[in-house]
């Protein structure tokens, strides 16, 4: 697919909002749905709606192929090494708590460390901070600078020989900020920590290759790439999932069951108890076919091109200050507009059909660092134009003369 003819496949983007055409710019929280991938989930229920791994009949064998068939589309879009790597969840937030409370509970005593760093979304904060309070683990927390960048040496200087863990945001929501992760994972390794990424903000933006990385596990939500919401993949290396107690317990992830013993299945079942999201999974397999067709790199180009753009025109405003200037970044611009609150500014800006977020973007810890109870964000999807730039320009620009 060409990137001019991507705003079209896109039927939500084509209403009016508040009497103006939508100016969708909250791709950060949720990502809108081509037509190829509500097309998928309505032909799923049309044609093939039953339930996986249990049928002999023809329809659940159409159905389990489906489904398993996303399951290797994720596997080869990661670059995973097998699909028993690939467990479905319901997206980051859930994939985090799994690694907590399986792998987490078994392997961590009172005293070990687990590393985030200040940019953490709350789903890989308080997941530890659980933890922490029953096992009385330690969470150390790399600092960022006041560009809301981690440097490599304050992510060293935090790791000890107690760490056990290093859990890090690939790409911050609520910044932008990239992480330069691939070091990052190679400094945890020679301490001999394994290394979960955070990839929800990430998979939408840049190809992400977890054999190249090296991370030991990798998490990300399928409605932030374009899919449904409701599903989610954790990566995990198959030797450590082989190793982890189950998550949650019922059908489909056992073996055999007797009220003395029950034997567990094998990965990736192991991690999904219970009906999956089926047609969400089949949904996600339908996005990466979108995202592909496009070509990831064709996409970090264009989203570059769309970031640099706006940082510039946001930049020529009166009061306006950019929250989050590292260097490498991806499609998300935090902002703050002097003299006035973001949900005043978000809320006028509605009105000429700009949907953008003003919020802590679930990560408190990042409004503390630089002193503001919000911030307004930007957040770029593969469907965004420089007239959208444009339009969120002068709805800035409009607001902010209403307000101050
Ligand atoms: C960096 C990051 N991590 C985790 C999450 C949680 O994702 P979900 O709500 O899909 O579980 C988000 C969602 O905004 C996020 O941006």
């Amino acid at each position: 697919m060409n990137l001019s003819d991507v705003k079209d496949a896109f039927p939500i983007l084509k209403q009016l909002e508040n009497g103006q055409p939508l100016v969708y710019l909250d791709s950060g929280a949720t990502a809108q749905t081509p037509v190829s991938v509500i097309d998928t989930i309505a032909r799923y229920y049309r044609e093939e709606n039953a339930n996986v791994h249990r049928g002999v009949y023809g329809l659940s064998e159409r159905a389990t192929d489906a489904y398993e068939g996303a399951r290797s589309k994720v596997r080869r879009f990661l670059n995973a090494a097998s699909d028993k790597e690939i467990i479905f969840v319901r997206g980051t937030t859930e994939a985090i708590n799994l690694v907590a409370q399986t792998w987490g509970r078994r392997h961590l005593k009172a005293g070990d460390e687990v590393v985030i760093t200040e940019m953490e979304h709350h789903s890989n904060i308080v997941p530890w901070q659980l933890l922490r309070e029953e096992l009385g683990i330690k969470l150390v927390v790399v600092p960022m600078t006041d560009d809301g960048e981690i440097r490599l040496a304050d992510f060293e200087a935090c790791l000890t020989s107690k760490t056990q863990l290093v859990s890090v945001v690939h790409m911050s929501n609520a910044l932008g900020t990239i992480n330069p992760v691939a070091d990052m994972v190679q400094a945890a390794k020679k301490v001999g920590a394994k290394v979960l990424l955070d990839g929800a903000q990430a998979v939408p933006h840049m190809s992400v290759d977890v054999r190249a990385l090296d991370c030991d596990f990798y998490a990300f939500s399928g409605h932030k790439l374009y899919g449904p919401t409701g599903i989610g993949v954790l990566y995990g290396k198959e030797a450590l999932l082989d190793a982890m107690p189950p998550y949650q317990a019922g059908g489909d992830m056992i073996y055999s069951v007797t009220f003395d013993k029950t034997e567990y299945n094998v990965l990736p079942y192991k991690f999904e108890a219970g009906t999956p999201n089926i047609s969400g999974a089949i949904g996600l397999g339908a996005a990466i076919d979108f995202v592909e067709s496009i070509g990831l790199d064709t996409i970090a180009a264009y989203e570059h091109e769309l970031l640099t753009y706006a940082t510039r025109q946001l930049q020529t405003i009166d009061g306006l200050r950019i929250i989050g200037t590292a260097p490498n970044k991806g499609g998300v611009i935090s902002f703050i507009v002097e003299g006035t609150h973001p949900h005043d500014m978000a809320t006028l800006m509605d009105q000429d059909g700009i949907a953008l977020r003003a919020s802590h973007h679930c990560a408190m810890p990042v409004m503390q660092h630089f002193d503001v109870p919000a911030t307004l964000r930007a957040s770029f999807g593969v469907y965004n134009t420089h007239e959208d730039i444009d339009r969120l320009v002068a709805a800035v620009e409009e607001a902010r003369t209403m307000l101050v």
